[in-house]
């Protein structure tokens, strides 16, 4: 984590979260993500997807770099990007939009592959219908 005067542009975000996917722990389906969630207060965290044998216990790198953050005390986020190696950009998966919704709202999601071509889109857009404690 690193604190920051001046919000990390997109391109900044996308190094952090490429160099966050050489972490990761994907021997099984040898898929590696990464991903850095920016704080409102310019603080950057950042995850990997981490796998199990038992593959319903996997954690994809949005989910990782939400909790660490979470867990470090911060609760405002305003954008994440996630890269991997895929021609067209993996977003989400659905799990994550629905961690991602609950803890950062409407944020930026960029998703770069390593090429660079980036979709970007808001959470309002992946998640338009959402589940959340409004419901309860
Ligand atoms: N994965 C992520 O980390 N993020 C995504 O957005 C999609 C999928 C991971 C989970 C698993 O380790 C691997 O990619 C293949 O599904």
């Amino acid at each position: 984590m690193s604190a920051r005067r001046r919000p990390a542009g997109v391109a900044e975000l996308a190094a952090l979260a490429r160099q966050a996917r050489s972490l990761a722990h994907a021997p099984f389906s040898r898929f590696k993500v990464g991903a850095a969630l920016r704080a409102r207060d310019g603080q950057i965290v950042t995850g990997c997807n981490i796998e199990n044998a038992s593959y319903g216990l996997t954690l994809c790198a949005e989910r990782v770099a939400v909790f660490k953050a979470v867990s470090e005390g911060l609760r405002e986020f305003d954008a994440i990007a996630v890269v991997a190696a895929s021609p067209r950009p993996t977003a989400p998966c659905g799990a994550c939009r629905q961690i991602l919704w609950e803890f950062c709202g409407d944020i930026w999601v960029h998703v770069v592959n390593l090429n660079g071509r980036t979709l970007s889109r808001r959470m309002s857009q992946l998640l338009p219908v959402p589940f959340d404690s409004r419901n309860l």
